[in-house]
Protein backbone atom coordinates (compact mmCIF):
# COMPACT_ATOMS: atom_id res chain seq x y z
CA UNK A 1 0.00 0.00 0.00
CA UNK A 2 3.10 2.47 1.09
CA UNK A 3 4.46 1.84 -2.29
CA UNK A 4 1.38 2.65 -4.21
CA UNK A 5 1.09 5.86 -2.43
CA UNK A 6 4.45 6.68 -4.18
CA UNK A 7 3.76 5.80 -7.74
CA UNK A 8 3.30 9.23 -10.14
CA UNK A 9 -0.72 9.89 -10.54
CA UNK A 10 -2.10 9.93 -13.97
CA UNK A 11 -5.38 11.15 -14.87
CA UNK A 12 -7.37 10.61 -18.16
CA UNK A 13 -11.01 10.35 -19.39
CA UNK A 14 -12.98 10.22 -22.35
CA UNK A 15 -15.96 11.42 -23.34
CA UNK A 16 -18.91 9.44 -23.45
CA UNK A 17 -20.35 10.77 -27.11
CA UNK A 18 -20.45 8.81 -30.16
CA UNK A 19 -18.53 5.00 -30.88
CA UNK A 20 -15.43 4.03 -29.58
CA UNK A 21 -12.79 3.10 -32.19
CA UNK A 22 -9.55 2.22 -33.17
CA UNK A 23 -7.75 5.47 -33.02
CA UNK A 24 -8.65 5.66 -29.26
CA UNK A 25 -8.11 2.59 -28.71
CA UNK A 26 -4.68 2.27 -29.82
CA UNK A 27 -3.72 5.99 -29.10
CA UNK A 28 -4.99 6.31 -25.74
CA UNK A 29 -7.04 2.88 -23.75
CA UNK A 30 -4.29 0.68 -24.88
CA UNK A 31 -1.27 3.13 -23.14
CA UNK A 32 -3.72 3.49 -20.17
CA UNK A 33 -3.67 -0.02 -19.70
CA UNK A 34 0.24 -0.50 -19.75
CA UNK A 35 0.93 2.80 -17.42
CA UNK A 36 -1.00 0.94 -14.63
CA UNK A 37 1.99 -1.35 -13.68
CA UNK A 38 3.64 1.84 -13.13
CA UNK A 39 1.50 4.69 -11.99
CA UNK A 40 -1.26 5.58 -9.29
CA UNK A 41 -4.19 6.03 -12.12
CA UNK A 42 -7.51 7.71 -12.34
CA UNK A 43 -9.44 6.88 -15.26
CA UNK A 44 -12.84 8.77 -15.24
CA UNK A 45 -16.04 8.67 -18.27
CA UNK A 46 -16.35 12.24 -18.55
CA UNK A 47 -19.79 12.26 -19.20
CA UNK A 48 -20.44 15.80 -17.73
CA UNK A 49 -17.74 16.76 -20.91
CA UNK A 50 -20.45 15.15 -23.40
CA UNK A 51 -23.23 17.49 -22.31
CA UNK A 52 -21.85 19.86 -23.84
CA UNK A 53 -23.50 18.61 -26.99
CA UNK A 54 -26.51 17.76 -26.41
CA UNK A 55 -27.17 14.24 -25.63
CA UNK A 56 -30.46 11.44 -25.57
CA UNK A 57 -31.75 11.35 -22.74
CA UNK A 58 -33.02 8.25 -23.57
CA UNK A 59 -29.68 6.36 -24.53
CA UNK A 60 -27.18 8.56 -22.36
CA UNK A 61 -26.94 5.98 -19.25
CA UNK A 62 -26.81 2.86 -21.13
CA UNK A 63 -24.08 4.92 -23.36
CA UNK A 64 -21.96 5.68 -20.23
CA UNK A 65 -22.21 2.30 -18.54
CA UNK A 66 -21.21 0.99 -21.99
CA UNK A 67 -18.01 3.05 -22.04
CA UNK A 68 -17.09 1.27 -18.62
CA UNK A 69 -17.36 -1.61 -19.91
CA UNK A 70 -15.03 -0.37 -22.75
CA UNK A 71 -12.73 0.34 -20.63
CA UNK A 72 -12.73 -2.78 -18.51
CA UNK A 73 -12.90 -4.79 -21.69
CA UNK A 74 -9.36 -3.15 -23.12
CA UNK A 75 -7.87 -4.50 -19.68
CA UNK A 76 -8.54 -1.56 -17.08
CA UNK A 77 -8.69 -3.25 -13.60
CA UNK A 78 -10.92 -1.37 -11.34
CA UNK A 79 -8.43 -3.56 -8.26
CA UNK A 80 -5.48 -1.27 -9.40
CA UNK A 81 -7.00 1.52 -10.95
CA UNK A 82 -10.06 4.13 -10.11
CA UNK A 83 -12.43 3.90 -12.81
CA UNK A 84 -15.90 6.17 -11.94
CA UNK A 85 -18.06 8.38 -13.62
CA UNK A 86 -17.32 12.02 -13.28
CA UNK A 87 -20.83 13.05 -12.52
CA UNK A 88 -21.05 10.70 -9.73
CA UNK A 89 -17.92 12.91 -8.04
CA UNK A 90 -19.56 16.22 -7.20
CA UNK A 91 -16.45 17.88 -6.49
CA UNK A 92 -15.44 17.93 -10.61
CA UNK A 93 -19.00 20.43 -10.75
CA UNK A 94 -17.45 21.92 -7.18
CA UNK A 95 -14.17 22.58 -8.70
CA UNK A 96 -14.68 23.47 -11.70
CA UNK A 97 -16.57 26.68 -10.08
CA UNK A 98 -13.85 27.76 -8.38
CA UNK A 99 -11.86 27.57 -11.03
CA UNK A 100 -13.99 29.62 -13.36
CA UNK A 101 -13.55 32.54 -10.52
CA UNK A 102 -9.81 32.42 -11.35
CA UNK A 103 -9.96 31.32 -15.41
CA UNK A 104 -10.22 34.39 -18.02
CA UNK A 105 -12.73 34.65 -20.99
CA UNK A 106 -9.11 35.49 -23.10
CA UNK A 107 -7.59 32.85 -22.43
CA UNK A 108 -10.28 30.48 -23.05
CA UNK A 109 -11.26 32.17 -26.35
CA UNK A 110 -7.95 31.53 -27.62
CA UNK A 111 -8.68 27.62 -26.83
CA UNK A 112 -8.06 26.31 -30.65
CA UNK A 113 -10.54 23.13 -29.98
CA UNK A 114 -13.07 25.93 -29.54
CA UNK A 115 -12.63 28.17 -32.25
CA UNK A 116 -12.98 24.84 -34.43
CA UNK A 117 -15.96 23.84 -32.34
CA UNK A 118 -17.66 27.06 -32.80
CA UNK A 119 -16.02 28.07 -36.03
CA UNK A 120 -18.84 29.91 -38.40
CA UNK A 121 -21.50 30.29 -35.31
CA UNK A 122 -22.79 33.78 -33.95
CA UNK A 123 -22.27 34.27 -30.18
CA UNK A 124 -25.98 33.57 -29.45
CA UNK A 125 -25.51 29.91 -30.50
CA UNK A 126 -22.37 28.83 -29.00
CA UNK A 127 -23.28 26.83 -25.75
CA UNK A 128 -21.30 28.52 -22.49
CA UNK A 129 -20.54 24.95 -22.01
CA UNK A 130 -18.27 24.12 -24.64
CA UNK A 131 -16.63 27.45 -24.12
CA UNK A 132 -16.03 26.56 -20.15
CA UNK A 133 -15.13 22.67 -21.23
CA UNK A 134 -11.41 22.99 -20.73
CA UNK A 135 -11.86 24.71 -17.02
CA UNK A 136 -13.95 21.42 -16.04
CA UNK A 137 -11.34 19.79 -17.97
CA UNK A 138 -8.80 21.59 -15.08
CA UNK A 139 -10.91 20.77 -12.17
CA UNK A 140 -10.91 16.94 -13.27
CA UNK A 141 -6.71 17.12 -13.03
CA UNK A 142 -6.54 18.80 -10.25
CA UNK A 143 -8.73 17.50 -7.80
CA UNK A 144 -6.41 14.34 -7.77
CA UNK A 145 -3.08 16.04 -7.24
CA UNK A 146 -2.28 14.39 -10.92
CA UNK A 147 1.52 13.95 -11.66
CA UNK A 148 1.01 13.12 -15.11
CA UNK A 149 -1.50 13.19 -17.94
CA UNK A 150 -1.58 10.92 -20.97
CA UNK A 151 -3.49 13.41 -23.42
CA UNK A 152 -3.09 13.76 -27.54
CA UNK A 153 -1.53 16.59 -29.00
CA UNK A 154 -5.61 18.26 -29.42
CA UNK A 155 -5.71 18.32 -25.48
CA UNK A 156 -1.97 20.03 -24.62
CA UNK A 157 -3.13 23.06 -25.20
CA UNK A 158 -5.81 22.28 -22.38
CA UNK A 159 -3.21 21.25 -20.03
CA UNK A 160 -1.77 24.46 -20.33
CA UNK A 161 -3.94 26.16 -19.19
CA UNK A 162 -5.14 23.30 -16.60
CA UNK A 163 -1.24 23.95 -15.60
CA UNK A 164 -1.72 28.13 -15.77
CA UNK A 165 -5.05 28.18 -13.72
CA UNK A 166 -2.45 25.65 -10.91
CA UNK A 167 -0.27 27.96 -10.99
CA UNK A 168 -2.21 31.52 -10.90
CA UNK A 169 -4.09 29.32 -7.36
CA UNK A 170 -1.08 28.56 -6.03
CA UNK A 171 0.71 31.91 -6.19
CA UNK A 172 -3.01 33.05 -4.12
CA UNK A 173 -3.55 30.36 -1.91
CA UNK A 174 -0.29 29.03 -1.08
CA UNK A 175 0.54 25.45 -2.88
CA UNK A 176 -2.66 24.09 -3.21
CA UNK A 177 -2.34 21.73 -6.82
CA UNK A 178 0.09 19.75 -8.09
CA UNK A 179 1.05 21.67 -11.04
CA UNK A 180 0.37 18.11 -14.14
CA UNK A 181 2.72 17.40 -16.89
CA UNK A 182 1.50 16.15 -20.38
CA UNK A 183 2.70 12.51 -20.65
CA UNK A 184 3.62 11.80 -24.11
CA UNK A 185 3.34 7.72 -24.60
CA UNK A 186 6.57 6.22 -26.18
CA UNK A 187 4.53 4.63 -28.50
CA UNK A 188 1.24 6.46 -29.08
CA UNK A 189 -0.21 5.51 -32.56
CA UNK A 190 -1.62 8.25 -33.76
CA UNK A 191 -4.48 6.63 -36.36
CA UNK A 192 -5.86 8.97 -39.00
CA UNK A 193 -9.19 8.53 -41.14
CA UNK A 194 -9.22 6.11 -43.75
CA UNK A 195 -10.91 8.07 -46.30
CA UNK A 196 -9.35 11.28 -45.68
CA UNK A 197 -5.90 10.64 -43.98
CA UNK A 198 -4.51 14.45 -43.50
CA UNK A 199 -7.52 14.21 -40.45
CA UNK A 200 -7.46 12.10 -37.16
CA UNK A 201 -9.68 9.18 -36.78
CA UNK A 202 -12.88 11.23 -35.18
CA UNK A 203 -15.72 9.28 -33.26
CA UNK A 204 -17.93 12.83 -34.13
CA UNK A 205 -17.15 11.86 -38.08
CA UNK A 206 -20.54 11.58 -40.07
CA UNK A 207 -18.59 9.43 -42.54
CA UNK A 208 -18.23 5.99 -41.04
CA UNK A 209 -16.16 4.69 -43.58
CA UNK A 210 -13.28 7.13 -42.21
CA UNK A 211 -14.05 5.29 -38.78
CA UNK A 212 -12.79 1.88 -37.28
CA UNK A 213 -15.16 1.32 -34.56
CA UNK A 214 -13.71 -1.44 -31.95
CA UNK A 215 -17.32 -2.63 -32.33
CA UNK A 216 -17.81 -3.50 -35.70
CA UNK A 217 -18.28 -6.34 -37.34
CA UNK A 218 -15.82 -8.47 -39.18
CA UNK A 219 -17.05 -7.82 -41.97
CA UNK A 220 -17.77 -4.44 -41.41
CA UNK A 221 -14.21 -4.01 -40.58
CA UNK A 222 -12.77 -5.87 -43.89
CA UNK A 223 -14.89 -4.00 -45.71
CA UNK A 224 -13.60 0.07 -44.25
CA UNK A 225 -10.45 -1.15 -44.84
CA UNK A 226 -10.90 -2.20 -48.64
CA UNK A 227 -12.31 1.32 -49.11
CA UNK A 228 -9.59 2.84 -47.41
CA UNK A 229 -7.91 5.66 -49.47
CA UNK A 230 -4.43 4.41 -50.57
CA UNK A 231 -2.48 5.72 -53.78
CA UNK A 232 -1.15 4.50 -56.81
CA UNK A 233 2.80 4.14 -56.44
CA UNK A 234 3.74 0.85 -57.13
CA UNK A 235 4.80 -1.01 -53.92
CA UNK A 236 4.13 -0.35 -50.09
CA UNK A 237 6.66 2.42 -48.50
CA UNK A 238 6.33 4.11 -45.50
CA UNK A 239 6.24 7.59 -45.97
CA UNK A 240 3.73 9.70 -43.75
CA UNK A 241 4.28 13.14 -45.89
CA UNK A 242 3.37 11.90 -49.42
CA UNK A 243 1.69 8.56 -49.39
CA UNK A 244 -0.66 9.35 -46.09
CA UNK A 245 -2.99 6.82 -46.59
CA UNK A 246 -0.39 4.07 -47.21
CA UNK A 247 1.43 5.40 -44.15
CA UNK A 248 -2.12 5.12 -41.74
CA UNK A 249 -2.59 1.63 -42.74
CA UNK A 250 1.04 1.06 -41.63
CA UNK A 251 0.96 2.42 -38.39
CA UNK A 252 -2.56 0.33 -37.86
CA UNK A 253 -0.85 -2.43 -38.30
CA UNK A 254 2.49 -1.99 -36.75
CA UNK A 255 0.70 -0.50 -33.47
CA UNK A 256 -1.48 -3.95 -33.54
CA UNK A 257 1.68 -6.06 -33.69
CA UNK A 258 3.94 -4.11 -31.26
CA UNK A 259 6.06 -2.89 -34.71
CA UNK A 260 7.16 0.25 -36.26
CA UNK A 261 5.60 0.79 -39.52
CA UNK A 262 8.99 0.61 -41.66
CA UNK A 263 9.43 -2.53 -40.34
CA UNK A 264 5.85 -3.57 -42.06
CA UNK A 265 6.35 -1.37 -45.15
CA UNK A 266 9.99 -3.41 -45.76
CA UNK A 267 7.66 -6.80 -45.67
CA UNK A 268 4.97 -5.35 -47.71
CA UNK A 269 7.69 -3.82 -49.98
CA UNK A 270 7.10 -5.39 -52.89
CA UNK A 271 3.28 -6.26 -52.15
CA UNK A 272 0.41 -4.67 -53.84
CA UNK A 273 -2.02 -2.82 -52.20
CA UNK A 274 -4.94 -5.35 -51.59
CA UNK A 275 -2.36 -7.74 -50.11
CA UNK A 276 -1.78 -5.12 -47.10
CA UNK A 277 -5.34 -4.35 -46.74
CA UNK A 278 -6.39 -8.23 -46.76
CA UNK A 279 -3.50 -9.12 -44.17
CA UNK A 280 -4.62 -5.56 -42.57
CA UNK A 281 -8.36 -6.55 -41.73
CA UNK A 282 -7.27 -10.02 -40.87
CA UNK A 283 -5.13 -8.41 -38.28
CA UNK A 284 -7.42 -5.66 -36.83
CA UNK A 285 -10.27 -8.68 -36.57
CA UNK A 286 -8.12 -11.06 -34.77
CA UNK A 287 -6.79 -8.33 -32.31
CA UNK A 288 -10.46 -7.04 -32.10
CA UNK A 289 -12.21 -10.43 -31.04
CA UNK A 290 -10.84 -11.32 -27.50
CA UNK A 291 -11.66 -7.54 -26.90
CA UNK A 292 -15.25 -7.46 -28.22
CA UNK A 293 -15.83 -11.23 -26.39
CA UNK A 294 -14.89 -9.37 -23.26
CA UNK A 295 -17.16 -6.47 -23.73
CA UNK A 296 -20.52 -8.23 -25.05
CA UNK A 297 -19.74 -10.57 -21.63
CA UNK A 298 -19.11 -7.41 -19.38
CA UNK A 299 -22.95 -6.22 -21.13
CA UNK A 300 -24.65 -9.14 -19.91
CA UNK A 301 -23.80 -8.05 -15.79
CA UNK A 302 -25.28 -4.62 -15.41
CA UNK A 303 -25.00 -5.03 -11.51
CA UNK A 304 -21.01 -5.66 -11.88
CA UNK A 305 -20.89 -2.58 -13.72
CA UNK A 306 -22.72 -0.91 -11.17
CA UNK A 307 -20.86 -2.21 -8.80
CA UNK A 308 -17.33 -1.06 -10.28
CA UNK A 309 -18.77 2.07 -10.29
CA UNK A 310 -20.23 2.50 -7.26
CA UNK A 311 -16.88 1.49 -5.61
CA UNK A 312 -14.33 3.59 -8.39
CA UNK A 313 -16.96 6.55 -7.20
CA UNK A 314 -16.65 6.28 -3.29
CA UNK A 315 -12.52 5.81 -3.73
CA UNK A 316 -12.76 8.95 -6.18
CA UNK A 317 -14.33 10.70 -3.94
CA UNK A 318 -12.40 10.08 -0.97
CA UNK A 319 -9.27 11.07 -2.84
CA UNK A 320 -11.24 14.44 -4.03
CA UNK A 321 -12.72 15.41 -1.09
CA UNK A 322 -9.19 16.96 0.54
CA UNK A 323 -8.68 18.93 -2.18
CA UNK A 324 -11.56 20.27 -2.31
CA UNK A 325 -11.96 21.63 1.18
CA UNK A 326 -8.38 22.89 1.02
CA UNK A 327 -9.68 25.29 -1.81
CA UNK A 328 -12.58 26.68 -0.19
CA UNK A 329 -11.02 26.62 3.45
CA UNK A 330 -8.20 28.37 1.77
CA UNK A 331 -10.44 30.95 -0.22
CA UNK A 332 -11.68 31.75 3.12
CA UNK A 333 -15.14 30.03 2.86
CA UNK A 334 -16.99 28.95 6.35
CA UNK A 335 -16.19 25.54 5.67
CA UNK A 336 -18.85 23.10 7.60
N1 LIG B 1 -11.05 16.79 -23.08
C1 LIG B 1 -10.71 15.42 -23.24
C2 LIG B 1 -11.07 14.97 -24.66
O1 LIG B 1 -12.01 15.45 -25.23
C3 LIG B 1 -11.44 14.55 -22.25
C4 LIG B 1 -11.09 14.91 -20.85
C5 LIG B 1 -11.90 15.47 -19.92
C6 LIG B 1 -9.84 14.68 -20.22
N2 LIG B 1 -11.25 15.62 -18.75
C7 LIG B 1 -9.98 15.16 -18.89
C8 LIG B 1 -8.62 14.15 -20.66
C9 LIG B 1 -8.90 15.13 -18.00
C10 LIG B 1 -7.55 14.11 -19.77
C11 LIG B 1 -7.71 14.59 -18.45
O2 LIG B 1 -10.41 14.09 -25.18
Amino acid sequence: MAEQVQKPIIFSGIQPSGQMHLGVFLGALRNWVRLQETHDCIYCVVDLHAVTVRQDPADFAARCLSFVALYLAAGIDPRTSTIFLQSQVSAHAELAWLLNCHAYMGELSRMTQFKEKTEGKGEKSIGVGIFDYPVLMAADILLYQTNLVPVGADQKQHLELTRDIAVRMNNLYADLFVVPEPYIAPVAARVMSLQEPAKKMSKSDANMNNVIGVLDEPDIIRRKIRKAVMDSTVGITYEPETRPGVANLLTIFGALCDETPQTVAARYENSGNAALKNDLAELVVEKLAPFQTRYHDLMTDRAYLLDVLHQGAEAARQRAVPTLRAAYTRMGFLVP
